[in-house]
């Protein structure tokens, strides 16, 4: 049945042997988990930790932190598996095309949209928040109109009620960061990791020297009760905890699905399988090895966040730039840290969101490949060799979710498509060990089908946890994806024989 059709994982291999002359075998163990790293630290940590914890689990967000390293941790496990054994760009659309067949590949394509264009507009959005938090420093910034989207407004000082119109700093962020990609500029290892570099020590500074202004009666009590009394928003209305998601269990879960977004990025480093010297030994290594780092500096950072301020600030002044908001508003005397934390990670965004639209540029190219996009997205500059037109189109399109919708609602639609995508790649290497068990596998997941099975469930699990409106936008997102499929991809597949 067409719709089932697979491309042959031999014919893959063969793909993969091919593009192998232009690329070069250059990344080690190293190179690949500062490649994760670069991928991973960003909006999630610097951002969506204080939104969990003020919104939903209060200084639980460190358990919330831990169900969605899980999560990740068993998908990781699946992608190390996929990663080593089939070392071509594409990642899990290429993945599900040899697995489930062609409906699913164009699924988890779509999905990846989600997760590397919504991702890359979420991390502008928080991009340009954090520039109006340097901009503070010098005694000036972008008016709250020309820097949020038309769903947000606040209340200033004087009472005035200020409402959003565009976020033109993250526009602009975005322009900078496609014309990179256009002309080429590809982030070398060495200039990533030394953003690496950076984001790491910022994070180790901010736990060594917040750990002694930690307070603590913010971590009493620990997970938010019923009862708890509702914080004051930015625009004076109340939030109340008393829905089953804002506070105990409910309230980590879905803490742990808003937080999930911080992970999101160790699967980029799959689409490098084709530059590893040793993918069968360095993917596993690079995919494993950048989560568990990443999941202990997360849990001390989220640990130190809600020991300094208490989560309610979180719900008001403290929700974007929250790391210069504690700095500013507790620790006295650490104003020039706080300057240095907002450069950092100002550097440290721009690195994500770069890898993000190469991302999405790269799964697009392949996807075009196919034949299951227009060749527009294939398309090659002449002189710089890139897929420049895909990069616009890219643009306009992330612009639009950058340019007029709000951070949480990007973040989520990015966080559902990627859990989206983890699940299927659980499915598939459960799939792929009945339909081609003599394969070689130089990585395999362990306990399968143990491993994969909570992977689906875990992911699953944050999935239910995210909020009603993320969930029907997605759905609403998967159908359009049909009817493209359907109207489109499927008559003008490669594989249509
Ligand atoms: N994990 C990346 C971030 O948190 C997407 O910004």
């Amino acid at each position: 049945m067409s719709l089932f059709r697979k491309k042959s994982l031999d014919a893959l291999m063969a793909q993969a042997a091919d593009t192998e002359k232009g690329l070069k075998r250059t990344l080690g163990a190293w190179s690949l988990i500062a490649l994760g790293i670069g991928a991973i630290i960003g909006a999630g940590l610097f951002v969506r930790t204080a939104a969990a914890a003020g919104e939903h689990a209060g200084s639980a967000v460190t358990i919330s932190f831990i169900v969605a390293a899980l999560g990740c941790c068993f998908a990781g496990l699946c992608y190390a598996e996929f990663a080593s054994m089939i070392p071509i760009a594409g990642s899990a659309y290429t993945y599900a095309y040899t697995t489930m067949g062609e409906l699913v590949a164009w699924i988890i394509g779509w999905a990846l949209v989600l997760e590397y264009a919504l991702g890359a507009a979420t991390v502008s959005i928080s991009w340009s928040e954090y520039l109006n938090k340097l901009l503070a420093v010098f005694g000036t910034k972008v008016p709250f109109e020309w820097s949020h989207s038309p769903f947000e407004r606040t209340l200033d000082a004087a009472g005035v009620m200020h409402h959003g119109i565009i976020n033109i700093p993250a526009l602009i962020i975005l322009a900078l960061l496609s014309l990179l990609l256009m002309k080429g500029t590809e982030e070398s290892a060495t200039v990533n990791s030394v953003i690496v570099v950076v984001k790491v020590s910022i994070v180790l500074v901010f736990i060594a020297i917040g750990w002694q202004y930690i307070n603590p009666a913010n971590h009493t009590p620990y997970v938010i009760p019923a009862d708890a009394p509702p914080a004051q928003m930015r625009d004076g209305t109340l939030y109340s905890y008393s829905n089953f998601f804002r506070h105990g269990w409910g309230g980590i879960l879905s803490g742990a699905g808003i937080v999930f977004f911080a992970f999101i990025g160790f699967d980029a480093v799959s689409t490098a399988a084709q530059e590893a010297k040793n993918p069968a030994r360095d993917m596993p290594r690079g995919i494993l090895g950048s989560l568990a780092i990443c999941t202990i500096l997360y849990v001390l950072f989220s640990w130190v966040l809600t020991g300094v301020a208490p989560y309610t600030d979180f719900v008001k002044s403290g929700k974007e730039a929250s790391v210069a908001y504690a700095i500013d508003t507790y620790m006295h005397g650490y104003h020039w840290l706080s300057t240095l934390v907002t450069v950092a990670i100002l550097a440290g965004f721009s690195s994500v969101i770069l890898v993000m639209l190469l991302g999405q540029s790269r799964v697009f190219y392949t996807m075009a490949t196919d034949g299951l996009l227009p060749k527009v997205f294939c398309e090659l500059h002449p002189k710089w060799r890139t897929p420049y037109k895909s990069n616009m189109i890219l643009f306009l399109f992330v612009g639009v979710f950058a340019g007029f919708i709000p951070e949480s609602v990007a973040g989520n639609l990015t966080s559902i498509g990627t859990l989206f995508a983890f699940i299927l790649v659980s499915i598939g290497v459960i799939i792929l060990r009945k339909a081609d068990p003599n394969r070689q596998r130089p990585f395999r997941t362990p306990l399968v089908p143990i491993v994969p099975i909570l992977g689906v469930l875990v992911c699953a699990a944050m999935i239910i946890g995210l909020d009603t409106a993320t969930q029907l936008t997605a759905l609403v997102w998967m159908l359009i994806g049909l009817l493209i499929y359907f109207g489109y991809s499927k008559n003008n597949s490669k594989l249509k024989a």
